[in-house]
């Protein structure tokens, strides 16, 4: 079965990210007989991103914390989008079937085109480019948020399309995998954890900076020695989804007890998360300041990728009648 995604290149990723995206799609990528293809979407980014070093450095820091977590470029084809420029051809050959309502009435155009200043051309033709990089790869399945669900199936229409007209399964439809049990990672706050709250933890910050960070959790004003409630505290939230289940009841029982501050807790979760995510730490820092090694396993990804775009574009390509013709086989 192959299993394609795209990662947003939204730069530093947070702990929400590596606990409820991350993590798990490299599990997912690790199950035998799974042909995994990851690719960042920076393409996409250009919707709304205009300047071009935040696009390299949002690119470099998304690419190094997947591989830190353990992203294995060998096994994974891992690979930048704009590696492969033929995805703007294949969009062009899939726009071409894409009625201009579907697009038009598409929530997450209608979201963006309130919200934004800049509604440009690209933002309504996001979901066609979104298309041309499942179907340029044969994708089977498409791992993605709820959010995604029209996305996919608005690929799911354009390959019907394309298919009906050349009257022939030229290209493969997906089916898209929707998590049902997403992992909700509190933030600083208590809300969802999110780059645009400002409530994150950034695992991999230096220590001193994470630290400032936990010891932001906001917690109610109950003194040291007063007994807590642990079902109702950020930081036990969090702890819970880090910690093992013996630590877990060994903190709940400190709360209840009383004679345990929030700043014990506080510790306590740092000290974990520097344990826990002491390896990937490294491996980031580490591919931070090499980024020729980050290169190197994009450019890995990009070399196998190509050999699978080429094979399906040139399939559509023939058959929409570009190029010479080939000899019937
Ligand atoms: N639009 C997706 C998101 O916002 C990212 C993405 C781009 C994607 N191309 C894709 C996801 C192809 C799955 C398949 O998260």
């Amino acid at each position: 079965m192959r299993i394609l995604t795209g990662i947003q290149s939204s730069g530093r990723q947070h702990l929400g990210n590596l606990l409820g995206a991350i993590l798990p799609a490299i599990e997912l990528s690790n199950v035998p007989g799974n042909d995994s293809f990851l690719f960042i979407a920076d393409l996409h980014s250009l919707t709304t991103v205009k300047d071009s070093k935040t696009r390299r450095d949002n690119v470099r820091a998304t690419a190094a914390a997947w591989l830190a977590c353990g992203l294995d470029p060998e096994k994974t084809v891992f690979y930048r989008q704009s590696d492969l420029p033929e995805v703007a051809e294949f969009t062009w050959y899939l726009n071409c079937f894409t009625p201009f309502p579907m697009l038009a009435n598409a929530h997450s155009f209608k979201d963006k085109s309130e919200k934004l200043a800049d509604v440009n051309a690209g933002l309504f033709d996001y979901p066609v480019l979104m298309a041309a990089d499942i179907l340029m790869y044969d994708a089977d399945v498409v791992p993605v948020g709820k959010d995604q669900r029209q996305h996919i199936e608005m690929t799911r229409d354009i390959c019907g399309a394309v298919n009906h007209h050349l009257n022939d399964n030229v290209l493969v439809s997906p089916e898209a995998s929707i998590a049902q049990h997403v992992m909700v990672v509190p933030g600083t706050d208590g809300q969802k954890m999110s780059k645009s709250y400002g409530n994150v933890i950034d695992v991999f910050l230096p220590e001193k900076k994470l630290k400032k960070q936990v010891m932001s959790i906001v917690t109610d004003s109950l003194a040291l020695e007063d007994p807590k409630d642990p079902d109702t505290c950020n930081v036990v939230a969090l702890y819970r989804l880090v910690a093992s289940a013996e630590k877990v009841a060994e903190m709940e029982a400190n709360y209840r007890n009383g004679g345990y501050g929030y700043g014990h807790a506080k510790t306590e979760l740092l000290t974990t998360l520097l344990e826990r995510f002491k390896a990937e730490r490294q491996r980031f820092d580490q591919l931070m300041n090499n980024p020729q090694e980050i290169e190197k396993a994009l450019q890995l990804g990009s070399k196998k990728a190509k050999v699978v775009a080429h094979v399906v574009l040139q399939r559509l390509r023939d058959r929409l009648g570009f190029g010479p013709e080939s000899t019937p086989s």
